[in-house]
């Protein structure tokens, strides 16, 4: 295998499966049986927000429980082992799995489930406690303003300057239990592509933009994707 100096890793809720996550798009997927429109959604903050907050404070309960796999491991062991490369995340996911397994250089595109902002002031906290309609900010001092950091459809994400220009830099793109339905983060494959990057999915089956990938390894993430680092190391330490 080639060598390669900058790698982006795009994850999905796919690669949390194998921590006993729920996917989105799986049957009893990770909306837990409640509506979009009701949980996710600015104007449904706004109608409701003691609903939305119960909603995250729930799920963040469940995924605070949750324990990295050995995909998270695998990218762990890449970016320590994988010599002078430059090897950032870009997650979709809210948990913080990538961050238990030690993973560095993680953008949350979505938010994270641990951090609340403030609309009036945007001071982000960072906390695994129930936050909620009383919460006082501690910068501005308002209270009922803390709204959950994630990214409710209609909104834009988070980091985009930093993740256009690792999409411009990549020269390897790793696509990793992700759909590929949710725009934007769908199309950053096209654009990494683009620019130059070779392009490989993990998945469990053919997503639909499968077009843009150069290779695909399917199977689960927690068993191809150790091996796949496995390879990558072995063929710099052959090459040195
Ligand atoms: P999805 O639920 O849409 O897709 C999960 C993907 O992971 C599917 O393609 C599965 O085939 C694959 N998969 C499942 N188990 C796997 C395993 N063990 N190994 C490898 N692949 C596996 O989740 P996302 O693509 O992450 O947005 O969804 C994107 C966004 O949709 C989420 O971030 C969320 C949701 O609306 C927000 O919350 C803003």
């Amino acid at each position: 295998m080639e060598k390669f100096n900058n790698i982006l890793i795009l994850t999905g809720a796919g690669i949390s499966a194998e921590s006993g996550l729920a996917t989105f798009r799986a049957a009893n997927g990770l909306w837990n049986n409640h509506k979009v429109e009701d949980v996710a959604t600015i104007e449904a903050f706004q109608r409701n927000p003691q609903y939305v907050h119960e909603f995250y404070n729930d799920l963040k309960k469940e995924l605070q429980k949750a324990k990295p796999n050995p995909a998270h491991l695998a990218i762990t062991r890449l970016q320590n082992e994988y010599k002078d490369a430059n090897i950032n995340i870009v997650t979709q996911n809210v948990d913080t799995l990538h961050e238990k397994a030690g993973n560095h250089n993680v953008w949350h595109v979505h938010g994270q489930i641990n951090q609340a902002v403030c609309l009036n002031c945007g001071h982000i906290i960072e906390t695994f406690a129930d936050v909620d309609t009383e919460t006082i900010c501690p910068n501005c001092q308002v209270q009922g303003m803390m709204k959950p950091n994630i990214v409710f459809f209609g909104e834009n994400l988070l980091y985009m300057d930093k993740v256009d220009n690792l999409l411009r830099d990549c020269d390897l793109f790793l696509s990793i239990g992700t759909s590929g339905v949710v725009f934007p983060a769908a199309a950053f494959v096209q654009t990494a592509k683009y620019h130059g990057a070779k392009t490989f999915e993990f998945n469990l089956e053919m997503t639909s933009n499968n077009y843009y990938f150069d290779r695909h390894i399917f199977g689960p993430a927690g068993t191809t994707l150790p091996a796949f680092v496995d390879e990558m190391i072995n063929s710099i330490k052959t090459a040195d």
